[in-house]
């Protein structure tokens, strides 16, 4: 196809991405469970794949938290800014994270990198919708959830379920309910089995995944021997344009199993 072309992909990453059923897949050296420049490989991967999509002119980016997608941001150049008015807006409201990995602060430092604009969404992750009918009547909090749906390009990790359960605060029971029910993979507050089945689902304000059909330009960052049975399970529910940044570490376990 001729995005391989456009973007000189190599046999494997021609494999991957069609295993997984995604637009294209971009795999550099390394396991980044054990090695970390892993993450500065992907940042500059990321830095390139951008300034070959994104159209000139005027685009909104919404950006998801996270250790891998802060640790690429940083790899971003103002380079991208020219002929570009390029904007960044987080994902969630998710103040329950720790900070450095927020979203807010992901897309923070991604238009501090490109000299770009950022706009904040300061929600507690979890309310009730009562509460969220209310809070969606301010002006400012309506104009940060009609930037994500009109968002031109997502940015977002791929998390393994006990690690994002622990993370996103779940009790012990809820915790072990995950395990019972085989879930490796949390995205979006989703969690999936190794199938992709959907084991259990927090309800978020913010970005939801039916919403990602309709962007035109979706970044899928993960990467790491340990994060290949997550990846499997949440590309069942990835929408075809999806672009996969990882490493050998993870793809080679994923072309390996069946
Ligand atoms: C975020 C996603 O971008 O990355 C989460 O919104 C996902 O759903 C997380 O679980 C993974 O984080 P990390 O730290 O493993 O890169």
């Amino acid at each position: 196809p001729l995005i391989d072309r456009l973007f000189n992909a190599s046999q494997t990453e021609i494999e991957l991405a069609q295993k997984l059923g995604i637009d294209r897949a971009i795999i550099v050296p390394g396991d980044m469970d054990r090695q970390d420049r892993v993450v500065d490989l992907m940042g500059e991967q990321l830095n390139s794949a951008l300034d070959l999509l994104l159209p000139l002119g005027k685009s909104i980016i919404t950006v998801l938290g996270g250790t891998t997608v802060a640790g690429v941001a940083r790899h971003l150049s103002p380079k991208l800014s020219r002929y570009r008015d390029l904007l960044f807006v987080p994902g969630r409201g998710a103040v329950g994270e720790s900070v450095e990995i927020q979203s807010n602060t992901v897309a923070q430092m991604m238009a501090s990198e490109t000299g770009g604009k950022h706009k904040g969404l300061y929600l507690p992750e979890n309310v009730s919708s009562e509460a969220l009918t209310l809070l969606l009547q301010d002006t400012d909090i309506a104009n940060a959830i009609s930037n994500i749906y009109n968002s031109d390009m997502v940015i977002h990790g791929i998390g393994r379920a006990d690690v994002m359960a622990k993370r996103r605060g779940l009790d012990v029971m809820a915790s072990s309910n995950l395990r019972n029910d085989g879930a490796v993979a949390e995205c979006f507050g989703y969690f999936f089995d190794q199938q992709g089945r959907l084991v259990k689902r927090i309800p978020r304000i913010g970005l939801q995944l039916e919403d990602l059909d309709k962007i035109p330009h979706v970044f899928a960052i993960a990467a790491g021997v340990s994060k290949a049975a997550a990846i499997v399970a949440y590309m069942h529910h990835a929408p075809k344009q999806t672009w996969l940044i990882t490493d050998e570490g993870a793809s080679n376990l994923v072309l390996k199993g069946k």
